[in-house]
């Protein structure tokens, strides 16, 4: 990942665009029709690298998947595909000859793992150099609770992960963080697991798993945060998963990017496609409009189980800064990087606190946004659970650092639209783990 962007400070963003097919989702609908008893067809899957991830490891397990266009290329192909998943049901699974690398996607390893801790043979998974540095006993330890043979590097901590599929019990468990891969992970074990498992959240994550799996005819309920899901083992009440027929909205967190630059950069006016809004996602649609832009959903529909919407968004002038507390951070999650950059520009300081959980992303976010956005200028101060950034600042073009860090590259190259003179983001190819063609979406709109 070494190619290195140059970007300018330009004129308005006019235009339509539709982002690139929802991470979260495309996961998830490959993984799940995997274990459904039959072939599901799901249109519209993103193939950038994460989810390319999971798909090379369903395959290695033994699932039949065909893509049209055929060929798994995230770079300078197709962003999106249809693919058919042939499932074999949940016990299906087949032992995979290697290791299982998940690159740099936490969402395949850990919803993986629920899954294989059910599947009665050995697995290994492992990662890239981030992927091997973020926590993994948050898994690993509800699931040996459950009667899991699994074990990890550095005392259970992190991966490589080894696991010794088998007989799961139910169990009640609260979760220490709100995380939807924590919580899909257990969903899933508990889909093996004999009896009923019931996890609780401390605050609601996405809930795209409790939907997916609904719509299969999981045996699955969810009661504010608490979702209730029936085993499969014998007496468990569980029912076979039924194959899927879906298409995948674009994702809101791609989309971000456009409603920032849109709102940032003076005189812009941008229509945002097809995009995912689900409610568990959207917590910068309330922060843009705290700030005081326009941001407007049309044509509000449902697709797949999932609403969608086209997004409206133009330049506003005076932005106010805003306060953003623990209680919003799992619905906007993914937005934190992009929201520093709004940040720089509202008047007055905007805190963002209680989001410890950026530490351990693809990058730390907290502290990768803090050391980039100094160098551009900005006046922060960073928190461990979190950073306070005074504005209106003028940003000022200089070389920076994506960290390796998809989402950190990209909320840098909306920063550089409105710096002064030059900037360079080096390690941009990171771009390519949830968004292949960035760079060129974003220059077509200033064209
Ligand atoms: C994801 C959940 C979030 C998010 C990640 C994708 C998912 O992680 O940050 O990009 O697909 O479930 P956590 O749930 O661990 O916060």
């Amino acid at each position: 990942m070494t190619k290195t962007w140059e970007l300018h400070k330009t004129g308005s963003l006019k235009g339509e665009i539709t982002p690139p097919p929802d991470k979260s989702l495309s996961h998830r609908a490959v993984m799940f029709a995997s274990l459904a008893e039959g072939t599901s067809r799901v249109r519209n899957f993103l193939r950038a690298e994460d989810p390319l991830s999971t798909l090379r490891a369903f395959r290695s397990l033994g699932i039949g998947i065909s893509e049209e266009p055929p060929g798994e290329k995230a770079s300078g192909g197709e962003v999106s595909g249809e693919v058919l998943i042939h499932g074999k049901g949940l016990h299906g699974l087949q032992e995979a000859f290697d290791v299982i690398d998940c690159g740099n996607s936490g969402t395949t390893v850990r919803l993986l793992a629920g899954i294989l801790a059910g599947s009665p043979f050995f697995s290994v998974l492992t990662g890239d150099n981030s992927l091997k540095q973020r926590p993994m006993a948050r898994v690993v330890s509800p699931l040996k609770a459950m009667g899991a043979e699994i074990s990890g590097r550095a005392g259970d901590r992190y991966l490589p992960l080894a696991i010794r599929g088998g007989s799961l019990k139910a169990m009640e468990y609260v979760m220490p963080v709100a995380s939807a891969q924590v919580k899909s992970c257990l969903i899933l074990a508990g889909l093996y697991a004999e009896g009923t498992t019931v996890i609780t959240e401390p605050l609601l994550s996405r809930d795209h798993t409790e939907r997916m799996l609904a719509a299969m005819g999981a045996g699955i309920s969810s009661e504010g945060l608490t979702v209730r899901v029936a085993g499969q083992a014998l007496g468990g009440g569980g029912r076979e998963l039924q194959p899927l027929d879906i298409t995948v909205p674009a994702d809101f967190s791609s989309a971000a990017f456009f409603l920032a630059a849109a709102f940032l950069v003076p005189g812009s006016d941008v229509l945002v496609k097809g995009v995912g809004i689900n409610p568990t996602r959207t917590g910068l649609l309330d922060v843009l409009r705290q700030m005081g832009g326009s941001v407007t959903l049309h044509n509000e529909r449902e697709v797949s189980g999932e609403p969608v919407a086209d997004i409206h968004c133009s330049a506003a002038d005076g932005l106010r800064a805003v306060t953003v507390g623990r209680e919003s951070i799992p619905s906007l999650i993914d937005e934190f990087p992009i929201l520093c950059i709004l940040a720089t520009q509202a008047e007055g300081t905007t805190e963002i606190r209680g989001a410890e959980e950026l530490r351990v992303k693809e990058s730390d976010r907290i502290r990768a946004m803090a050391l980039e956005l100094k160098k551009m200028g900005a006046e922060l101060e960073e928190f461990p659970d979190g950073i306070a950034i005074r504005g209106k600042t003028k940003l000022k073009g200089c070389a920076v650092e994506s960290h390796d860090d998809h989402r950190i590259a990209m909320s840098l190259a909306v920063a550089a639209l409105i710096a002064g003179g030059t900037t360079t983001i080096a390690d941009a190819s990171c771009v390519d783990i949830s968004f292949p063609g960035f760079f060129g979406q974003l220059k077509a709109l200033s064209a």
